[in-house]
Order: structure tokens, then C-alpha cells, then sequence
């Protein structure tokens, strides 16, 4: 991969390679499903947190009063049929549910899931195809997206007051090493650091939202992953968050960049850009919820879901 690029790449490029590729990538081609049975576990997969979210997830679609619901990023399904479920006869049947995913393996697997509990869903390649498809009006919602995204990694260097972009070179005996390099793009912080701290920033999530939110009218987003507002997410964490999942073990430093498309990547959220980046976008934010509280569920009994935070965006 990195032989093909001149031998360095940004580890956006690398992540959004190893994950992404059409043919090699670890979600387009590779990935066999989400849960036990896979590389990791969502809380849509674990079936003792699944059936508390999926009630939430449902009382705030009705809540909206939007006639259609778009999920973004359903892994297997199961949180699609848990939520359709929570729902009367009756609810379900005035709400159009949209699936808009990246993976044409996990659309397979969501597809059979729908079938396998005689439900009913409408899949489309892309956000601006499902908004217009909901004529602009809808209730949005993911669970664990963003840290899908393939992430900028910034390093502080302190002597000389800059941050410098993280990336992979290849030497000349054909190892894959970390190299920082200067850059023009700014991480947008400006909370002291100490020397080395490393961060990482999804912009690739800043784009993707800047290309679908213009088509849209009226809408209510819920966006749940793991992570934290900017005075929180980097203390104790010098080397950032970029990680690996291979069959549950969790793999850090150069294991991440080992076996790529055969295993996940990914990277806590920074809650504070994502409100900033809505914003930006004409959308006003809720303040942050936990998933427990989100759930109500008892916090001390749910250290789980106390990690997840929660962000409600309207249009
Ligand atoms: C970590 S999994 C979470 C799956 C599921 N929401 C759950 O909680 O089990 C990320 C999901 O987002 C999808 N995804 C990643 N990037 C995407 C994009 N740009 N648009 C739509 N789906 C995307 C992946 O294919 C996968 O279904």
C-alpha cells in the first residue's frame, strides 16, 4: 500500500486504505460481522444493552414526529430490528426506515437480519440519495460511525509551538515506520499540551457531514460513539486513541498498522468538534448525555454505557 504511494502516506490515507478500499478494505470486503462472532462489539450487538437503546433509540424517533428514519452505519441489523420492535404495530407502520452504510458485506448481513424478522427497511449508497429520498424531513441517527472515520493524527511539537501531521513512510528494508511531518491543516486546539501529546481529528467526518446537511430541510441527529468534549478526551492519553481490533484483542503502537483491511482501526471522538462542526452547518446542539443516562439506566451498574456519549443535533 505504501509502496504504491511513494512510500509515505498520511494515516488518514492509510486508515481510509485499510478500511475502505473497494477490494481489500476491512468494512467494503473483509469484515464477516460485528458482535462475538466478529472483531469487536457495539452496544447494537450486546444483547443486554441492545434492547435498553433500542427503547430510547424509538421513544426519541417518536418524539420527532418525523414520518421516516434514516440509520447511518447498522453493522448487522440487530439495533434496526431491536428498534423496530420497541415500536406498536401501529408505528411501525407510518415509519419508513432508511439504512445508509458503507460496507456491501454488512448490507448483505443487514438485509438477511430484516428478512430473518419480517421487517422491512429501504437501503440507499448514499446520505444525500436517503435525505432526498425522506424529501429532506428526518429523523437521523448512528450508533459508533464516527469513529469509522479514517482520522487525522496530529503530534505537539512544543519547542517550536506547532503540530505536526502523523504518517507512515516505508524504509529502504521494507518497514513500516511512523514519521511526523509539518503540515498546513490546523486541529483547531488550543488547550496547552504537553510535548509529543498525540491527537487524533475526524475531518474526514467534518466532510462527510458538509456534503449531505446542505440537502437537507428539518432533521434531528443523534449521534452516539465513544469519546469526549476537548477538556477531557486527551488527559492521561499522550499517545491519542488509534487503535486496533483483531478478533476482540485490542492492538496498539505499530500492531495497528499490521494486517491492513483484516482489521478494524479506529479512534475516540471528540464530542466538542463535532458541535462545532453542526454549527458550522447552521445545526444547534443539546448538551452531551451519557448512553446510561440516555437509557436511563443506573450509571454505577452501567460503566459500559458511561463511556458512550451522546449528541443531539437539529436542523
Ligand atoms: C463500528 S461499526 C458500528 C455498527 C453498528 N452501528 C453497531 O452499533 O453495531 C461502523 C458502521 O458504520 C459503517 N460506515 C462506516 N463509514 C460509513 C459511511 N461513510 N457511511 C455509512 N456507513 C458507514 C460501517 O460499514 C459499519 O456498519
Amino acid at each position: 500500500m505504501l509502496a504504491e504511494n511513494g512510500g509515505r502516506m498520511s494515516l488518514r490515507e492509510f486508515v481510509a486504505q485499510a478500511l475502505y478500499h473497494p477490494e481489500a478494505g476491512y468494512y467494503t470486503s473483509n469484515i464477516r460481522t460485528v458482535g462475538r462472532r466478529g472483531d469487536f462489539s457495539t452496544s447494537g450487538t450486546i444483547e443486554n444493552l441492545r434492547r435498553p437503546f433500542a427503547r430510547a433509540i424509538s421513544r426519541w424517533i417518536q418524539k420527532n414526529r418525523f414520518p421516516h428514519v434514516i440509520e447511518v452505519g447498522a453493522g448487522d441489523g440487530s439495533l434496526a430490528v431491536a428498534i423496530m420492535k420497541s415500536l406498536s404495530w401501529w408505528q411501525r407502520r407510518k415509519l419508513r426506515y432508511h439504512i445508509v452504510d458503507a460496507s456491501p458485506k454488512l448490507i448483505t448481513l443487514q438485509k438477511q437480519t430484516l428478512r430473518e424478522a419480517g421487517l422491512q427497511a429501504t437501503w440507499h449508497a448514499t446520505m444525500k440519495q436517503a435525505v432526498s429520498a425522506t424529501g429532506g424531513r428526518a429523523s437521523v441517527f448512528s450508533n459508533e460511525l464516527v469513529d469509522a472515520f479514517p482520522p487525522d493524527v496530529f503530534q505537539w511539537d512544543a519547542q517550536n509551538k506547532e503540530w505536526l501531521e502523523v504518517g507512515l513512510e516505508l524504509s529502504a528494508t521494507g518497514i513500516i515506520t511512523e514519521a511526523c511531518r509539518k503540515t498546513t491543516q490546523s486541529p483547531e486546539l488550543h488547550t496547552p499540551f504537553p510535548d509529543g501529546q498525540r491527537i487524533e481529528v475526524h475531518f474526514s467526518y467534518r466532510d462527510w457531514l458538509a456534503d449531505w446537511i446542505p440537502h437537507a430541510e428539518k432533521i434531528a441527529m443523534l449521534t452516539v460513539d465513544y469519546g469526549d468534549t476537548t477538556s477531557k478526551i486527551y488527559h492521561r492519553r499522550p499517545q491519542g486513541t488509534l487503535r486496533a481490533y483483531f478478533h476482540h484483542q485490542r492492538l496498539t503502537g505499530d500492531d495497528v498498522y499490521a494486517r491492513p483491511g483484516r482489521q478494524d482501526i479506529t479512534a475516540d471522538v471528540n464530542f466538542s468538534h463535532l458541535e462545532s462542526w453542526g454549527n458550522a452547518l447552521g445545526m444547534k446542539a443539546s448538551p452531551l448525555t451519557t448512553q446510561s443516562q440516555f437509557c436511563q439506566l443506573n450509571p454505577s451498574k452501567n460503566s459500559e454505557t458511561e463511556q458512550f456519549q451522546i449528541i443531539e443535533q437539529r436542523l
